[in-house]
C-alpha cells in the first residue's frame, strides 16, 4: 500500500539538480514526496558489493535522511536479473520503489532504459512483473507520453499494463521522449489518462507557480502533481501550492527570503557528500531572477570553495 502523503505537492526527481539537502528542504517546505534522483540498476550492485566489504550499506551511495520520508527511490535499467537484485538491495531503505520510463538522455535510451522502454511494450511487461514480484513495498513508474509525435498515446497502452501488472501510482509527463524539454507538456493527456486509470495519477510538467498547480489538479482531476524545474532554487513553492491548493491565498517571498533559504540548504549540505560544483550551481539557482543576480551569478561562478561561496552570498545579502 501507498503511504499516506502530507501534500499534493511532490518534488521531481532531477538528476544533477536535485541532492539529498534540496529534497530534504522541499520536504520541509512541504512536499508530499520527495523522490532520489534516478539511479542505474547495475551501479547499485556493484556498489553494494563494495560497501559491503566495507561493512557498509547501499545509503553511502544513495544518501538520504530519515525526515525525508515518506521516500522514493528511482531505478533505471532493463536487465530483468539486475533489476530483481537491486531492487531487493534498496528496498529495506525506501518506502516507495520509483521505476524511470520517461528519460529522454541518449546514454540512457540507447540502453534500452527510460523513455525508449514506452515502444517495447512485452519488455515493459516483464520488467514491471519482474519489480513487483521482487519487492513488498509498492512499486510505482515515472512515464512520458510516446517517443515521438506519431507515438504519443503510447501511455495508454503502458499505463493499462502497469496497472495489470500492480504498479501503485503512475507519473505522467505528457512530453514525448524526442521533444526533450521543448514545446509544452500536452496536459489533456493528463486528464485522459486520469479518466482511464484506476490508480492515483500525479500529473508533472511545466508547473512554475501554485495558480499552475492548482489548474493542473483542477483541469486534468489528477490526484497529486510533481514539480521539477518549477522548485528548482525555489523550496517555497510547496507551501505556497499547499496553501493556495486550502485558502486561495499564499505568502509571496522576497529575494533575501531566498537567500536565506539558500543558507538554509548550505547547513543542510553538511551532512552528505554533495560535490562542491553542484552546490555552486545551487546558489546559481536561488539567486535566479534576482535584482543584480547576473553580477552576482559571476561572482559565484570564480569561487572555488565553500568558504567563498559563503562569502559572496553573505555580502550579497547584507548589500541587498
Ligand atoms: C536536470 C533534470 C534532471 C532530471 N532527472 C530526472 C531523473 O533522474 N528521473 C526522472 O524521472 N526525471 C528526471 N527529470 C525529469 C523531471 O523529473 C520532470 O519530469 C520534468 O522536468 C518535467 O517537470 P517540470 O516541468 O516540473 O520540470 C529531470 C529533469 C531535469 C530538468
Amino acid at each position: 500500500m501507498l503511504p499516506k502523503f502530507s501534500s499534493r505537492a511532490f518534488l521531481a526527481p532531477m538528476a544533477g539538480v536535485s541532492d539529498p539537502a534540496l529534497r530534504l528542504q522541499c520536504k520541509q517546505m512541504g512536499a508530499g514526496l520527495v523522490v532520489t534522483e534516478f539511479t542505474n540498476i547495475h551501479s547499485i550492485i556493484a556498489k553494494e558489493k563494495q560497501l559491503k566489504e566495507k561493512m557498509s550499506t547501499i545509503q553511502e551511495f544513495i544518501e538520504y535522511s530519515e525526515q525525508e520520508r515518506p521516500l522514493s527511490v528511482q531505478l533505471f535499467g532493463s536487465d530483468l536479473s539486475a533489476l530483481e537484485k537491486a531492487a531487493k538491495i534498496v528496498e529495506p531503505y525506501f518506502d516507495i520503489i520509483d521505476y524511470n520510463m520517461g528519460c529522454p538522455a541518449p546514454h540512457i535510451t540507447r540502453q534500452m532504459a527510460g523513455g525508449a522502454l514506452l515502444q517495447e511494450v512485452n519488455l515493459t511487461q516483464q520488467i514491471l512483473r519482474t519489480l513487483v514480484n521482487a519487492v513488498h513495498k509498492p512499486v510505482t513508474l515515472k512515464i512520458r507520453s510516446g517517443v515521438t509525435d506519431a507515438s504519443k498515446f503510447l501511455f495508454r497502452e503502458i499505463s493499462e499494463i502497469a496497472e495489470d501488472e500492480g504498479i501503485q501510482m503512475i507519473t505522467f509527463h505528457p512530453r514525448t521522449v524526442s521533444q526533450g524539454y521543448s514545446g509544452t507538456a500536452d496536459w489533456n493527456l493528463i486528464k485522459e489518462l486520469k479518466e482511464i486509470s484506476n490508480i492515483p495519477i500525479v500529473g508533472n510538467g511545466d508547473i512554475t507557480t501554485p495558480e499552475d498547480a492548482k489548474t493542473m489538479i483542477d483541469e486534468t482531476g489528477c490526484d497529486y502533481v510533481m514539480i521539477g524545474r518549477g522548485a528548482m532554487g525555489n523550496p517555497f513553492l510547496f507551501e505556497q501550492i499547499n496553501d493556495y491548493l486550502k485558502t486561495n491565498s499564499y505568502k509571496e517571498y522576497s529575494f533575501k527570503d531566498r537567500l536565506d533559504a539558500f543558507f538554509d540548504y548550505l547547513h543542510l549540505t553538511s551532512q552528505y557528500k554533495i560535490k562542491f560544483v553542484n552546490i555552486e550551481s545551487q546558489a546559481m539557482r536561488f539567486t535566479k531572477g534576482m535584482n543584480g543576480g547576473s553580477k552576482l551569478r559571476s561572482k559565484i561562478t570564480l569561487s572555488s570553495n565553500i568558504e567563498d561561496l559563503e562569502k559572496i552570498m553573505n555580502n550579497a545579502y547584507t548589500t541587498s
